[in-house]
Order: C-alpha cells, then structure tokens, then sequence
C-alpha cells in the first residue's frame, strides 16, 4: 500500500522538472536572479552592511554567488550542488531582526517581479523564499534571545 503512495526519487525529481518547465525556470533564469537580487541587496543601506561584513572580499563574493545558484537550483531545479546548511549561517550573522526579513523579502519580489517569464514563476520563488525566511526567524529570535 505504502510502495504504491511513496514516490520515487526519480519520479519526485521528474515532478520538480515539469513544475519547472511549465514555469519557464532554468539554470540561467537562477543565476540572473540571484545576480539581481544581490545587486539590490548590496545597494540597500539595511541590508548592503550585513552582507559587506560577513562576506567581504571579491573571491568570497564569488563563492556566495556559486552557492546562492546551486541553492536556488536545487530548490527550483532538483539539482544537488549545494551542499550547505542554510541556518546555522544565519544564526551567527549578528544582529538581524524582523526588519532586515522583510527587507530581504521585499527585494527579493522586485527581483522576480522584473525577471520571471509569469507571475506564477514569481510566486514559487517568493512563496519558497518567505517560508524558509519564517522558519529562520522562529529559530533566530528564539535561540538568539
Ligand atoms: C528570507 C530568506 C532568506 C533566504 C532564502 C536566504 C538564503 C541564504 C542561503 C542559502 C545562504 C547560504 C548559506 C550557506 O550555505 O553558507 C545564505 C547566506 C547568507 N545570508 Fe541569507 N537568506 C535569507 C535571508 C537573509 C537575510 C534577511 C539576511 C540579512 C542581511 C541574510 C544574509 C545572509 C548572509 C550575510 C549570508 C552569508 C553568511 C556567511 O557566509 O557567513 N540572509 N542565505
């Protein structure tokens, strides 16, 4: 009874790529919006500091971007580059509040909302952004308080 609910990896991953298809997301879509996003957030006099501080010179710049991709493409894409861990990071960045979360977030939907092919390509990446972003939050503010 399980085997025929549970689904295969294969067919879990065959899932991910005809959701992505449909949306009209590929690996070059990823890479610009993770390019965009950044040059806002660089810019942005909340959020740019955060960023300067903890990631500093141009090769760890490269570096961010290369695993801001492989997650992204992981996310959208079923790809397995990134082999991070996406909280700890955050929990050791000094000083964050809800603020810089909806900052974050609010750049983030300028991004899509300029560069996604349809709206629905917005909001799988925003819908994805602003549940991971909760989930940092409830762990943020309740270990970090
Ligand atoms: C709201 C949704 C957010 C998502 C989906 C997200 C995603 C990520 C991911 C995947 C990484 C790479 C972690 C690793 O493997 O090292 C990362 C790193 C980072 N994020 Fe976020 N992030 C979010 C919010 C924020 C906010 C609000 C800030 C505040 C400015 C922030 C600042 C950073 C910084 C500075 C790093 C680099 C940390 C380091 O290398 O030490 N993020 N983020």
């Amino acid at each position: 009874m399980t085997d025929t609910l549970r689904r295969t990896s294969e067919e879990r991953q065959a899932a991910i790529e005809a959701n992505a298809a449909a949306l009209g997301i590929d690996e070059a879509l990823v890479s610009d919006m993770v390019d965009d996003f950044y040059a806002r957030a660089r810019k942005d006099p909340l959020l740019g500091p955060v960023f300067e501080t903890a990631i500093g010179d141009a090769a760890e710049w490269d570096a961010h971007f290369d695993k801001l991709k492989a997650f992204w493409s992981g996310v959208a894409l079923g790809t397995r580059r990134y082999s991070g861990r996406p909280m700890p990071a955050h929990l050791r960045l000094p000083g964050l509040t809800h603020a810089h979360f909806e900052r974050w977030l609010a750049l983030f939907r300028e991004t899509l909302d300029e560069l996604m092919p349809n709206p629905a390509a917005a909001d799988f990446f925003h819908d994805r952004a602003s549940l991971i972003g909760r989930n940092f939050q409830a762990m943020i503010f309740t270990l970090n308080q």
